[in-house]
């Protein structure tokens, strides 16, 4: 049975535009595990502008299931892995300007430098996962690494138009699961992809494990909607029934 590992990302990042201590990602990670969520990851980005070093640490003691931390290969974001012990780690690209996570690690540009990486992760008891494109090099690196995991970047296939487009994105990431696979890497995969996306790639036997995060947080908003309306109705409702009588009009 595939897994599915819920990015509480998206939940700090309504926190931080508010600049107060919610909607907490942490909550999210509750629910989430309470829903049958088998891990959780939260990406601690070099200048915290979601995540912050509290939640990793809270969610450390709270968690039941898998913890993921997700970081860049920097000698800071290792020290605090080393510190929080997450079940895992995901090593991902990492550039100040970006929305979100843009592209897979170069692992065959880096080998050297992720291989020390990954072996200081596995010191400390944590695997390492690393988020890669689905090209063979890339995968044929990871392996060299001495990665237990790879995370395929679905990002270009979930942004594909066109039959034909989504049908090669598709196809490169099957062969890239397999190719995994065959060299003893677990499968991993994620960026982008929803309740209509992710189908086609259910079907793939070798993929372990989803790592899913904003069209989850995305749909929240709207099942929930009504209900939040509706609880602050109830309450203001219930405040205008509790109001004094209003003091007859002097007539002027
Ligand atoms: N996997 C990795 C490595 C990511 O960086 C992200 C984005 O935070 C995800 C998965 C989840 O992507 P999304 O939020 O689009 O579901």
């Amino acid at each position: 049975m595939a897994r599915l590992s819920v990015n509480v990302d998206h939940v700090a990042t309504l926190r931080q535009a508010r600049g107060i201590d919610e909607p907490d990602p942490v909550w999210a990670a509750v629910l989430a595990e309470k829903a049958g969520a088998h891990g959780i990851i939260a990406h601690l980005r070099e200048d915290r502008r979601h995540v912050q070093d509290r939640d990793l640490a809270v969610l450390r003691q709270v968690v039941k299931g898998r913890l993921n931390m997700e970081m860049a290969a920097t000698e800071e974001m290792l020290r605090i892995a080393g510190e929080l012990a997450p079940d895992i780690a995901t090593l991902v690209p990492e550039r100040r300007q970006e929305l979100t996570t843009e592209g897979g690690l170069d692992v065959k540009g880096n080998q050297e430098h992720i291989k020390q990486a990954v072996a200081r992760l596995n010191d400390a008891g944590i695997e390492a996962s690393l988020f890669i494109d689905p090209e063979p090099e890339q995968i044929k690196a990871a392996h060299l690494c001495g990665a237990q995991v790879v995370e395929l970047h679905t990002g270009s296939y979930a942004n594909a138009r066109g039959p034909s487009a989504v049908a090669r994105h598709l196809g490169a990431l099957d062969d890239a699961a397999r190719l995994a696979a065959r060299l003893g890497l677990r499968v991993a995969a994620g960026h982008g992809l929803n309740l209509v996306n992710v189908e086609p790639l259910l079907k793939v036997p070798e993929i372990e494990e989803y790592s899913i995060g904003h069209s989850i947080v995305a749909r929240a908003v709207f099942v929930g909607f009504e209900q939040a309306v509706a609880e602050m109705l109830a309450l203001v409702k219930t405040a205008l029934t509790q109001r004094p009588s209003e003091p007859p009009r002097r007539r002027l």
